[in-house]
């Protein structure tokens, strides 16, 4: 059996710790405050936006909520986040994704001042990540590496697999790894014999969107296993990209879903929060 790596423990940890370190920037008068922009009624956005509110809460962040129409005018969104850069007593920004078809959302992300950019998505954060500078980082990869500290798991000199390489996560996950001292390799669609490729991890991330994908067939003996991808099954119950089950047969270690990276992603968004304070 694998050791089960315990998101919803490292999360609460985090948080707590965070929690902590509020208290203190309150006692020297500094409130941190991050504003949530939701446009549209996507009913998981709408889920995923009261969790980060309710986070927000639970560590002692201020936050102001903007709920905007479906039929805004990207120059409407734009408006608002020019209007939160320049207000000082706001130190997070965050646009809820994917934006309605008549935004476009890399204007919107280019918008957003890089030193309140909490999502990591700028362009800005994104190029100091791959040089090794100072700024956020994307919150699923930064909650990933903290998973494996936190779990003891040795990344350098590592051989790391990363399966699918969107800007969200698996991009900043490979620079993330490489910082770390891995060696990186970035499977995506167009990647011959994935399997062979899956089988020389010693961690193997899979974020790939497809349900239960990953079988031990991809998993090499005593492999790490982290499942990024989140699907709702016909019997209503969740699962990820992995076939746990199967997967579970030759790992070392494992997220489950849910309760492995998903509860990582906003506890590493509080981190930022709370670094956007001090940057
Ligand atoms: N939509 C799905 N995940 C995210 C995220 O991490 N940040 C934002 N802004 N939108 C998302």
């Amino acid at each position: 059996m694998p050791y089960i790596i315990d998101g919803k423990k490292i999360s609460a940890e985090i948080k707590d710790e965070l929690k902590v370190k509020v208290s203190e920037l309150n006692k020297e008068g500094i409130n941190p405050c991050l504003a949530v922009i939701l446009v549209g009624d996507d009913p998981a956005s709408h889920v995923y936006v009261n969790n980060k509110k309710k986070a927000c809460e639970y560590i002692g962040i201020k936050s102001l909520s903007y709920e905007l129409p479906e039929d805004t005018k990207e120059e409407e969104l734009i408006e608002l986040v020019e209007k939160l850069n320049k207000d000082d007593s706001v130190n997070g920004i965050l646009v809820q994704l994917p934006l309605p078809k008549q935004i476009d959302e890399d204007k919107i992300i280019k918008t957003i001042d890089p030193y309140k950019d909490v999502d990591g998505f700028h362009p800005m954060s994104v190029g100091a990540l791959s040089i090794g500078q100072k700024g956020f980082v994307s919150c699923t990869p930064a909650g990933i590496v903290q998973l494996l500290k936190r779990s003891n798991i040795d990344i350098d000199g590592k051989e790391c697999v990363i399966i699918g390489r969107s800007n969200i996560v698996g991009k900043p996950m490979s620079m993330l790894m490489i910082r770390e001292n891995a060696t990186v390799t970035v499977c995506h669609s167009h990647t011959k014999d994935l399997k062979e490729v899956c089988n020389r991890a010693d961690i193997l991330i899979v974020a790939i969107g497809k349900r239960e994908m990953i079988d031990e067939s991809y998993v090499k003996d005593g492999a790490v296993v982290i499942d990024v991808g989140m699907h709702r099954k016909e019997d209503g119950h969740l699962c990820g990209d992995v076939n746990y089950e199967s997967a579970s047969k030759k790992a070392s270690a494992i997220t489950p879903v849910p309760g492995g990276v998903g509860p990582m992603t906003i506890a590493m968004l509080m981190y930022n929060c709370v670094k956007a304070v001090e940057l």
